[in-house]
Formats: structure tokens, C-alpha cells, sequence
């Protein structure tokens, strides 16, 4: 059985619709990052942070599973196959495709986290800053997203799983953010064979053993059919 820890960044879902973070029409170019993705922001201006999830969460209620999701849904549904998708992406495109071994580093749209209390629960399709936690009751909701200066999540089961892997895949990630960027030399250290598949070379393309280049509705299922013999 082969072990296979895939991570998958915002380029997996470009061609679903969802929009890239560091592209020249990216999010990046429109919000200030320190403005919506920081705690410090969250503080300053909860309502325009609320506001920017709020329309991410749209987004991806709109969007469909693409090509590149399907075919790592096949993948895993394989005997031969033991397969952890990693995501930096907090829609939920994967599970949407079929995938069921899926961690959201980053956190998720669909997810509501009280800052006062830590208590989590469903997000509702429109969030503002008056909502009371149900646990609690302190207006105190923010989406449960991973932002800058904040740890990811489940961060030692996954270096546990990378370091046990047979192979460790890279799609549609820039390699900008860690620690999701540093995952390929944690790959390398621990002597597990990298691939990259990614509209163009990363910033850490050289690292890996292989990279391939092109949209990864092409990419995914070219290299999903290599693995499953077709
Ligand atoms: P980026 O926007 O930084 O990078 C997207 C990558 O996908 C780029 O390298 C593109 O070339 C590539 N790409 C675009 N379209 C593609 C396609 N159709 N097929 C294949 N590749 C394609 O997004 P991420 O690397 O996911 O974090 O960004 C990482 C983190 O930075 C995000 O999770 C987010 C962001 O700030 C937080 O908000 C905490």
C-alpha cells in the first residue's frame, strides 16, 4: 500500500473558480493581508473581516469540485492507496469531490471559532461580529480560519504522516507560506520522493525530484491515471 501525502494550495481550485491569493488578479492585490487575514486585523475591524469571509464563503458555495478533485478522490478510493490530502484552501472543494483523509491545515469557511471561549461549531452562511457564541454567549465569532502569526493545525500529525510517506505531492501552491512551503525539504530530510504539479515553477520547485508544469485539471488526472496503471 502506498502512502501518499498530497498538499494542495489555493491553484487546485483556480480553474473551480475560486480565486488565487498571490496571482496579479489575486486576492492579494484587492485586501491588505495584515487588513483580513491577521488576529491584529480581526481586532481593529471585525465587521470588514467578516465581510471578506463572508464573500469567500459565497465563492466556494458556488463553485464546483473540478477535474484535479475528482481525480484525488479516485486516487484514495484505490486499495493500493493510502492517501492524506493536506490543504492550505479553507473551501471545501475535496470533501466535495469525494475525498475523505482531508486536513485543513488553514482552517475552514464552514467553521465558527469563539475567540473568548475556543468553543467551535457550523459557520452560518453570513457571519457578523454580534454573534453570540452558543456556548458561551459572548459576541466573540470569527470564522475558524488559520491566519498569519497563528499556528496551523494538527501541524505534528502531519509532519508524523510526511515523514512515513512514500511520496509526498505538491499541487497548486505558490511555497510562499510556511510551514506549509518548508513541507518539501521535511520530505527530502526524511529521504521521501517529491513531485510538483503547478501552473508554473514555485518558489521551492528545485527542491523537489520532480516538477511538472500546467493547470491542474490536466495534471492531477494524467498523474492519478500513472499511478493507477491506465
Ligand atoms: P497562491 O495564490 O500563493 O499560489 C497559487 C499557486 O497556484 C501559484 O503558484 C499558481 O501558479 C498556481 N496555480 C494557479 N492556477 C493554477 C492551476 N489552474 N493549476 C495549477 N496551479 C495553478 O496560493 P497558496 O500557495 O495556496 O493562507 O497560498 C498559501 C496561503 O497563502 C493560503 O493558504 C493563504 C494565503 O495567504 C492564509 O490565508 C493563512
Amino acid at each position: 500500500m502506498a502512502k501518499i501525502v498530497i498538499l494542495t494550495g489555493a491553484g487546485i481550485s483556480a480553474e473551480s473558480g475560486i480565486r488565487t491569493f498571490r496571482a496579479s488578479d489575486g486576492l492579494w492585490e484587492e485586501h491588505r493581508i495584515e487588513d483580513v487575514a491577521t488576529p491584529e486585523g480581526f481586532e481593529h475591524d471585525p465587521d470588514l473581516v467578516h465581510r471578506f469571509y463572508n464573500a469567500r464563503r459565497a465563492a466556494a458555495m458556488a463553485a464546483t469540485p473540478n477535474p484535479a478533485h475528482e481525480a484525488l478522490a479516485e486516487l484514495e478510493a484505490d486499495p493500493g492507496h493510502d492517501l492524506l490530502v493536506v490543504t492550505q484552501n479553507v473551501d471545501d472543494l475535496h470533501e466535495r469531490a469525494g475525498s475523505q483523509n482531508v486536513l485543513h491545515m488553514h482552517g475552514s469557511l464552514f467553521g465558527a471559532l469563539c475567540h473568548a471561549c475556543e468553543h467551535r461549531w457550523p459557520a452560518p452562511e453570513v457571519m457578523a461580529p454580534s454573534d453570540p457564541c452558543p456556548s458561551c454567549g459572548r459576541a466573540a465569532t470569527r470564522p475558524d480560519i488559520v491566519w498569519f502569526g497563528e499556528m496551523p493545525y494538527r501541524m505534528e500529525e502531519i509532519w508524523h504522516s510526511l515523514r512515513a510517506a512514500d511520496l509526498f505531492v505538491s499541487i497548486g501552491t505558490s511555497g510562499n507560506v510556511y510551514p506549509a512551503a518548508g513541507f518539501v525539504a521535511d520530505a527530502m530530510h526524511a529521504g521521501v520522493p517529491t513531485l510538483e504539479l503547478n501552473l508554473e515553477p514555485s518558489a521551492g520547485s528545485r527542491m523537489f525530484d520532480e516538477a511538472r508544469q500546467g493547470p491542474a485539471s490536466v495534471l492531477v488526472p494524467e498523474w492519478v491515471r500513472e499511478r493507477l496503471g491506465g
